[in-house]
């Protein structure tokens, strides 16, 4: 790590907190029992640089300390320790340019180069008081590289070109829109995506299946005011009953044989989960369709495999995870302790 100091010039003498600040002070030293709120340091840092115009001054840290009744020389170890709190004066729009490897790999020596030509040198600031830059560790967006972050927002996929225009906007007090500077959506592979291509993963359809849980617990309802209306009912809950109607309606479009359904009483009931692959959704599935023991499941033909596959959207699970060995052996054994 290089070695920090702090500018005890630019800092003047006094700091205090913008007094719209004080709630979130208070939120922080909220979250910490009595005699704890040193803990708060780093928060009480962040909001300390805000207010400084991106950097901490000396006394800024002292406010903190004198805040937290900590000994400045406390404080001052945090400060200099976490390169997110900037020791010396930084532009209106501070670029932190990541040239850690994958970032390297993907291009960040020329963003450098367009930082030293538009910019300067690094932590210096430009005499329009707008810009400067320095060269940090990776910023977790690795993916997404080579990336920027300017005071809190993340650019990335940036090309030399598309990073200047950035520069360049920002010097001019344009607006700039944060995040992948190509017609890359997110983190998808570049040129976009060749899987996964299916809108249906995406509109929310599936959803309906894992609203099929027919055991999972309801939120509880809040207490009424007294004197307060009752609540609406929720017009949006994921949820939903499922009906006969629903299950017929879905079997009809799946290609195979729906298995034949059972109507077995509770205490006859198999706790299907016991079969590797199925959890608490898929059995509440496969009971919404009448199967509710290992034999029924033992005794499924092909057929009736691609269908419960189709039906529960997961095509050749089933034979990968041999649910039907699986059952197979779970029957044989109750059987036996029978
Ligand atoms: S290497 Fe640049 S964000 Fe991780």
């Amino acid at each position: 790590m290089a070695l920090r100091r702090f500018d005890l010039e630019a800092g003047g003498e006094n700091f205090a907190f913008d007094p719209d600040t004080e709630p979130t002070i208070e939120f922080w030293l909220g979250k910490y029992p009595a005699g704890r709120k040193q803990s708060a340091v780093i928060p009480l840092l962040w909001l300390a640089q805000k207010d400084n115009g991106g950097w901490l001054s000396e006394p800024a840290m002292r406010t903190v300390a004198d805040r937290l009744e900590m000994p400045y020389i406390r404080v001052y170890e945090v400060a200099t320790f976490y390169t997110m709190f900037k020791l010396a004066p930084v532009g209106k729009h501070h670029v932190q340019l990541c040239g850690t490897t994958p970032c390297m790999l993907r291009g960040a020596e020329d963003l450098k180069k367009v930082c030293q030509r538009r910019i300067g040198k690094p932590m210096a600031v430009t005499d329009d008081g707008k810009l400067s830059w320095e060269e940090v560790e990776c910023l977790g967006a690795c993916v997404n590289a080579p990336m920027v972050q300017i005071n809190e927002d993340y650019f990335e996929d940036l090309t030399p070109e598309s990073f200047e225009e950035i520069i360049e906007k920002l010097r001019n007090g344009a607006d700039v829109e944060p995040g992948p500077q190509t017609d890359r959506v997110f983190s998808e592979p570049t040129g976009g995506t060749d899987v996964l291509t299916d809108p249906a993963l995406f509109d929310g359809s599936r959803a309906a299946a894992l609203a099929r849980v027919p055991n999972a617990p309801e939120e509880p309802p809040e207490p009424e005011a007294k004197g307060e209306p009752p609540a609406e009912p929720p017009t949006n809950t994921v949820r939903e009953e499922v009906t006969d109607d629903d299950v017929e309606r879905d079997a009809a479009e799946i290609s195979g044989d729906r298995p034949e359904p059972m109507d077995v009483p509770h205490s006859r009931r198999d706790d299907l989960k016991q079969i590797r692959g199925i959890g608490p959704v898929n059995e509440a599935q496969l009971n919404d369709l009448g199967i509710f023991t290992f034999a029924q499941i033992a005794g499924w033909t092909g057929s009736n495999v691609e269908w419960v596959e189709g039906y529960l959207s997961f095509p050749g699970r089933i034979g990968r995870e041999e649910w039907i060995a699986q059952a197979r052996q779970l029957a044989g054994q109750k059987d036996k302790d029978a």
